[in-house]
């Protein structure tokens, strides 16, 4: 593909889980566990298309409020086995993490967990994959709005967008959701301003590598202007 043509950001809304597992007769948290198999493989998948960053909407701010203890707790565990194992494969490999998100709230060992991973990740990396944990697009805004306001003065579009979560991270230039839905569900609200949508019907654990090409695809065919005429 066209390099001029590749998305350097890629948002990913990781979405069909449940009704994946829910098929096979299996509990949700399976589906996610099979869900982090996939995003595993598509992170690997990515790096090797060139993309530079990838964003991962793990959890948001909706779901550690209103999903089920057990469901939740299927989550952390996931996120405990990433950041403590998977994560090196990628630090070898000379890619980084960058975590998004209010992590405060988590159970402690998570945060300590979080943190060493974050610390741990190599500071200039070709690739860099976000992981949006309790993370809420509104919430964010929010935030840095209180940030400015106890700093004084006023911001402009620059020292607004250092003060998210996203500080330093382009803004998304293609946001995919997997599952059917097409909403944005609180995902990147801020910088989702000119990112291009694509919707896919395929359940997140079956969105293969193939399925992500169709969508580098339709993102190269897209003419944007920016607001230019
Ligand atoms: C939405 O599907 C998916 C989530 C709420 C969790 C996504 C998490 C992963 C794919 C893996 C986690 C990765 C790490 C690093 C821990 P859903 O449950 O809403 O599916 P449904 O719409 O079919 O019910």
């Amino acid at each position: 593909m066209d390099k001029g043509k590749l998305p350097l950001h890629v948002g990913v809304i990781m979405d069909g889980n449940g009704r994946w597992a829910k098929k096979r007769l299996m509990p949700r948290k399976l589906g996610h566990k099979y869900g982090m198999d996939r995003m595993i493989g598509l992170a690997e998948h990515a790096k090797k298309s060139g993309i530079k960053y990838l964003t991962v909407y793990v959890m948001s701010t909706e779901n550690l409020a209103r999903r089920p203890e057990d469901e939740i707790e299927g989550l952390f565990g996931l996120i405990r086995k990433y950041f403590t194992v998977n994560v090196k494969k990628l630090f070898d490999c000379g890619s980084g993490i960058k975590i998004i998100g209010d992590i405060s709230v988590l159970p402690k060992d998570v945060i300590k967990i979080l943190e060493d991973a974050e610390k741990a990740s190599p500071e200039k990396a070709e690739f860099t994959l976000v992981f949006a944990i309790n993370y809420g697009g509104r919430r964010e805004i929010i935030n840095a709005v209180n940030k400015a306001l106890l700093r004084g003065g006023s911001v402009d579009e620059n020292s607004f967008e250092a003060l998210l979560y996203t500080g330093g991270v382009p803004d998304p230039d293609l946001i995919i959701r997997t599952g059917g839905e097409m909403r944005l569900s609180n995902f990147l609200t801020y910088q989702s301003a000119y990112a291009e949508l694509y919707f896919s019907d395929v359940l997140f654990p079956d969105f293969s590598d193939a399925e992500f090409d169709k969508a580098l695809t339709d993102f190269a065919a897209r003419e944007r202007r920016f607001g230019r005429a």
